[in-house]
């Protein structure tokens, strides 16, 4: 697939069946590969406007193709407390990156970094001065994407998710 047919779009109800799809391909328990069918509608249900735990209404953009077929998706919202507390990071002058899924046939084809690049575009665009993640030790392997796009990591929260549930942050100026 060409870079140039990979069009980013705010998320509309008829993509949800198609990324949720994708989501299973992802929210799964690393130690047993069994889906985590909780989180995973969860995700669905903060796609659908649900506000998530923190009280955070989450923002989603999905990659499509020429014809119209979900290749991705990624969030974007106000900066978890926890993080910006840990880090001192103005909550006013951050989001932070959330649910960046790419169907697993597609990966390493750039979709996930016009996804990324696309957030970074609109956090400009708001005026914002500082891009987050936080990623927990279930998804280890997109660490080298995190890595790649963002400028650094900044370091761990030890109970981010539940006691002993650290996630590694990263942070990319804007
Ligand atoms: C993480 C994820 C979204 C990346 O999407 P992607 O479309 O495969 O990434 P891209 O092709 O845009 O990669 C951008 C760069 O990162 C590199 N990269 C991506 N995944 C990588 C990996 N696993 N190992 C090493 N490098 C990687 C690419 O090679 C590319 O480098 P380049 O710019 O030098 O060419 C995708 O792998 C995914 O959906 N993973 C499963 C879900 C997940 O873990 N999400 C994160 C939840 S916290």
């Amino acid at each position: 697939m060409r870079n140039k047919s990979i069009k980013i779009v705010p998320l509309n109800k008829n993509h949800i069946p198609a990324l949720k799809k994708i989501l299973i391909e992802h929210v799964k328990d690393p130690s047993t590969n069994k889906i985590l069918w909780n989180e995973a509608n969860g995700i669905k249900r903060y796609m659908t406007g649900k506000r998530d735990i923190y009280r955070r209404k989450r923002n989603y953009l999905v990659a499509i193709d020429n014809n119209n077929e979900v290749l991705g998706c990624a969030a974007y919202s106000a900066l978890e407390r926890k993080i910006s507390k840990e880090f001192c990071i103005q909550p006013d002058q951050s989001l932070e990156l959330l649910n960046i899924f790419v169907s697993t046939k597609l990966h390493k084809k750039g979709i996930g970094k016009k996804l990324f690049e696309e957030i970074c575009k609109i956090a400009k665009s708001k005026g914002k001065k500082l891009l987050i993640v936080a990623s927990g030790l279930r998804y280890k392997k997109s660490w080298k994407f995190y890595d790649k796009v963002f400028d650094k990591s900044i370091g761990s929260i030890k109970d981010k998710y539940a006691i002993e549930r650290p996630a590694k942050i990263w942070q990319k100026t804007l």
